[in-house]
């Protein structure tokens, strides 16, 4: 049942923290804090690189990886959604990396471009909330995600349960190939371990993030800008404002909205801006100052130091716990859905079954 919750999605929205917490402590000894993950079919040192796919939301959780994995383990990553790759046929070396992400398992898209990959010689490891599913059985590798079932359409905890299973997948994949020291790898667990504390204490600014959503629920259109990895932080917030609101939302890379998108922009337009204070801060500063400049009302996510700089300029802030870069956009996360979520209600739809769609999406 819904547990007292208005909604499956408001509960999930609150089980965050603790399917953070499980997730993490599958893979990571308590004790030690030792990197516990199956065994592994293949020489993580040695892959060439590595290709991610997905669908929807589980596709942002990827392009958060490809960040990781480039930056922290210096692997080549390609990807793409499953619905293109599948018919893309790029060039693949043999014994490359196919890392999949799917909630349930059985999205068609995603399993046609598994078994596409696998038949390219690709070592398939999947991130799977069912790990008994259909990919979970064509898999070398299946890591789960611990986020118990997910019952509202629109995906909340599976996608911070994916970023955790793929931010320790990437500190393994770093180490052995020698990409990050033991200091790196200790401090980074650390900050990861930490997040489910963090995760909680979002809920305290629940009333700072509805009044937000007041603001957004008499919306036509709203942008979402992030940079870096932040920017797929972005892309799933206009995804599940889209989802559940009904409201049109689009997300841009803050640094191209001068390339277009700025020609939008008017005061009717919320502009709903992810910006913890990482060394991209000061870029989307600028890209702020910008938007603000030509009427824009600004929303923002960010920390009390982006705060300090931010006021005056936001019509709306929800100031989040001081966090590591790294582990960012897995906090920030939260936060985004939350405000989906609360703008859903102020518009009356269906939050857990909105029009049009399904769970789990079994044909192409
Ligand atoms: C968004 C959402 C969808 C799914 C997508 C993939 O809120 O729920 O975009 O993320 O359909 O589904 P899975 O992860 O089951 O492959």
């Amino acid at each position: 049942g819904k547990d007292g919750y208005r909604h499956y999605m408001e509960k999930e929205l609150h089980e965050h923290p603790v399917v953070i917490g499980q997730t993490l402590q599958r893979m990571i000894d308590p004790v030690t804090r030792a990197i516990a993950l199956p065994e592994f079919p293949f020489d993580m040192a040695a892959l060439p690189r590595a290709i991610i796919t997905a669908c929807g939301s589980a596709f942002y959780a990827g392009l958060v990886a490809r960040y990781w994995l480039e930056a922290e383990a210096r692997l080549p990553v390609d990807i793409d959604v499953a619905s293109e790759l599948r018919y893309r046929n790029p060039p693949l070396t043999p014994s490359g990396m196919a890392l999949m992400i799917s909630q349930s398992g059985e999205t068609a898209d995603t399993l046609a471009a598994l078994r596409s990959l696998r038949e390219r010689e690709q070592h398939i490891v999947s991130i799977l909330n069912v790990e008994g599913s259909t990919m979970g059985r064509e898999s070398d590798v299946v890591l789960g995600m611990v986020a118990g079932p997910e019952i509202s359409v629109a995906s909340t905890k599976a996608f911070t349960a994916q970023l955790s299973v793929l931010a320790v997948l990437t500190i393994a994949i770093a180490r052995a190939r020698g990409a990050m020291s033991a200091k790196r790898e200790a401090d980074l667990l650390a900050h990861l371990l930490d997040l489910p504390s963090r995760a909680a204490e979002i809920f305290s600014r629940v009333s700072d993030i509805q009044a937000m959503a007041a603001s957004v629920a008499e919306a036509r259109d709203v942008l979402y800008l992030g940079r870096g990895i932040c920017f797929p932080v972005a892309q799933e917030g206009a995804l599940k404002l889209k989802e559940i609101s009904y409201i049109h939302a689009e997300a841009y890379a803050a640094g191209e909205m001068k390339h277009g998108p700025i020609s939008l922009i008017d005061k009717d337009v919320p502009i709903v801006v992810i910006a913890p204070s990482t060394i991209l801060f000061d870029k989307t500063l600028s890209n702020i100052q910008e938007a603000k400049a030509r009427g824009g009302r600004i929303m923002a996510f960010t920390d009390q130091k982006g705060a300090e700089r931010l006021s005056g300029l936001a019509e709306h802030m929800v100031i989040l716990p001081d966090v590591d870069p790294f582990v960012a956009p897995i906090l920030y996360t939260i936060p985004v859905q939350i405000l989906a979520y609360e703008v859903a209600l102020r518009r009356g739809t269906d939050v857990d079954q909105p029009r049009n769609l399904a769970k789990s999406v079994t044909v192409e």
